[in-house]
C-alpha cells in the first residue's frame, strides 16, 4: 500500500488532560476525599500521582519530550480557599510554578477551575444545591484568575456540569449521593449560573480570555431505529445530557423535558465549546427506569470494549459530536478523549481512529483548535478508584514509578508529525489500517 497521512494545521494544539483530585494526591479538604474515607469508592486516591508533591516535573518532562505542546490541567477551589473567608497564597503559588512549568517546556496551558471536586465547607452549606455557590465560585475564579492570569488565556469554568449533576444527584454515584431529578434539575441551574458569572468575572479580569465549558457528549442511539419509543427516549436523553449546558450558555434557557427556566446572564457565555468524548450507547425505552427517563443504554452487541467494558470503541461517535460541536458556531476544542486500557492492547487502534476522525472534521475546514487526550498517566478514576487505567504512561501507585505505554510513542509521532501516516498505524495498530487508510 502507498505510504499516506492526514496532516493538521499549523499551531493545531496537541496534549493531555488532567484534574487536580485526580493527580495531586492529599486533596484532603473536598467532598471527594471524603467520600472516599466514608466507602463509597473502589479505592482511595491517596498520594495519586503526587503532583502535590512535586512529581508534575517528571510528567510534563515526558509531555514535552513527547511533543506535546499543550496540556489541560485543573485548580483545587478547596486548596485556594481552604475556609469561606480564607485564600491560600501557597496554593496559588504552588499552580503559578506549574503553569511556568509549562511555559518553559513550551508548552500551552488550559485551565479547568472546577472538575468535579467542591470544597468541604461549601458542601456543609449545600453545595450547588445552594443558591449562593454561583457567587461563591465567580469569587474564587475572580482571586484565581488575579493569580494566574499571566500565564494562559485558555479557560474552562466547569468540566462536565452534566456529569457532575447525573452522577451526583441522579446516579448517585458521585458525592453526595443523591437519586432525585428534582434536585438534579435545581444542581444543573445553579451549574449554568455559576459557569455564567465566572464567564464573566473572566472576561472582567482578562479581556482576551477565551471561555468554555467542557461538556461529555455521549452519541445516543435509538437500538431499534425503527421503534418511535426508542427514538423519543435517544431524542430526550440526548437533549438533556449533551443540549441543556452549551445550549444554556448560547440562549440563557435551561431546557428540561417540557420546563424552561430563563437565566439570562448565561446568554452567550462561551468563546468555544469544550468537548469531551469517550463512546457511543444505544437506548431501548423502558418504562421501569424514570430516573433514566425511560432509556436502557448498552453498548453494541460487538462492540470493540475496553477492560472493564466502561468504553467501547465508537470512532463514528466522534465524528458525530464534532458535528454537534459545531453546530453552536464556536471553534472547538476536544478537551478528553480516551479510553482505559492497562495493557495497552486497544488504545492505539482507539486513538488513531479518532484521531482520524478528528482529521475528517478538521478537513471540513471546521474550526477545531487542539486535541487532549484523557490523560498523561493514570490517575485516581473516581468512584471507580485504581481499576481503571487511562495513562499513556502506567503508573505503579505504590513506589510512584511511571512506565511508558505504545500509546505514547504513538500519539509523540502524531504530535511530532503533526498528523496521522499510514505508517504509524502499520506500526501500532495494523488491526485498523482498512479502517483509517482504506485501498
Ligand atoms: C472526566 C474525567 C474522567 C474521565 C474518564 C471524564 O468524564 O472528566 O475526570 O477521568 O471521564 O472516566
Amino acid at each position: 500500500m502507498p505510504k499516506a497521512a492526514y496532516h493538521f494545521p499549523r499551531g493545531f494544539l496537541w496534549g493531555t488532560a488532567t484534574a487536580a483530585h485526580q493527580v495531586e494526591g492529599n486533596n484532603t479538604n473536598n467532598n471527594w476525599w471524603a467520600w472516599e474515607q466514608d466507602g463509597h469508592t473502589v479505592d482511595k486516591s491517596g498520594l495519586a500521582c503526587d503532583w502535590w508533591g512535586g512529581r508534575w516535573k517528571e510528567d510534563f518532562d515526558r509531555a514535552a519530550e513527547a511533543g506535546q505542546n499543550a496540556h489541560r490541567l485543573s485548580v483545587e477551589w478547596s486548596r485556594i480557599q481552604p475556609d469561606p473567608d480564607r485564600w491560600d497564597e501557597n496554593a496559588l503559588d504552588r499552580y503559578r510554578q506549574m503553569l511556568r512549568g509549562l511555559r518553559e517546556r513550551g508548552m500551552t496551558a488550559m485551565v479547568t477551575l472546577h472538575h468535579f471536586s467542591d470544597p468541604l465547607w461549601l458542601m456543609e452549606q449545600g453545595g450547588w444545591e445552594n443558591g449562593e455557590t454561583p457567587g461563591k465560585f465567580a469569587d474564587f475564579v475572580r482571586k484565581t484568575m488575579e493569580a494566574l492570569k499571566e500565564y494562559t488565556t485558555l479557560w474552562v469554568t466547569i468540566n462536565e456540569p452534566n456529569v457532575y449533576a447525573y452522577s451526583g444527584y441522579v446516579a448517585g454515584a458521585f458525592p453526595p449521593g443523591k437519586k432525585d431529578m428534582k434536585t438534579a434539575l435545581r444542581v444543573m441551574t445553579n451549574l449554568v449560573r455559576g459557569h455564567a458569572q465566572a464567564y464573566r468575572a473572566i472576561h472582567e479580569v482578562q479581556r482576551e480570555a477565551r471561555v468554555g465549558m467542557a461538556v461529555n457528549y455521549r452519541s445516543i442511539f435509538p437500538a431499534n431505529p425503527k421503534s418511535p419509543l426508542d427514538r423519543w427516549v435517544a431524542k430526550t436523553q440526548s437533549g438533556i445530557f449533551n443540549d441543556l449546558f452549551p445550549r444554556a450558555a448560547q440562549d440563557g434557557k435551561v431546557k428540561f423535558l417540557y420546563k424552561t427556566i430563563n437565566v439570562p446572564e448565561a446568554a452567550g457565555t462561551q468563546d468555544f465549546i469544550g468537548l469531551n468524548y469517550y463512546s457511543r450507547d444505544y437506548v431501548t425505552f423502558d418504562l421501569r427506569l424514570p430516573g433514566e427517563l425511560f432509556g436502557r443504554r448498552a453498548y453494541a452487541e460487538d462492540a470493540d470494549l475496553s477492560d472493564t467494558g466502561f468504553i467501547a470503541n465508537e470512532p463514528a461517535g466522534f465524528f458525530e459530536a464534532l458535528k454537534w460541536a459545531r453546530g453552536f458556531g464556536k471553534p472547538i476544542i476536544v478537551t478528553e478523549n480516551g479510553v482505559e486500557d492497562a495493557d495497552d492492547h486497544m488504545r492505539p487502534r482507539y486513538l488513531a481512529q479518532h484521531i482520524h476522525q478528528l482529521w475528517r472534521a478538521v478537513n471540513f475546514n471546521w474550526r477545531i483548535k487542539g486535541y487532549f487526550h484523557w490523560s498523561l498517566v493514570d490517575n485516581f478514576e473516581w468512584e471507580r478508584g485504581w481499576t481503571q487505567r487511562f495513562g499513556l504512561w502506567e503508573l505503579d501507585v505504590e513506589t510512584q514509578a511511571r512506565r511508558k505505554r505504545p500509546s505514547a510513542d504513538l500519539y509523540a509521532e502524531i504530535c511530532k508529525e503533526n498528523g496521522l501516516s499510514s505508517e504509524m498505524v502499520e506500526k501500532y495498530c495494523p488491526e485498523a489500517l482498512e479502517k483509517i487508510f482504506p485501498e
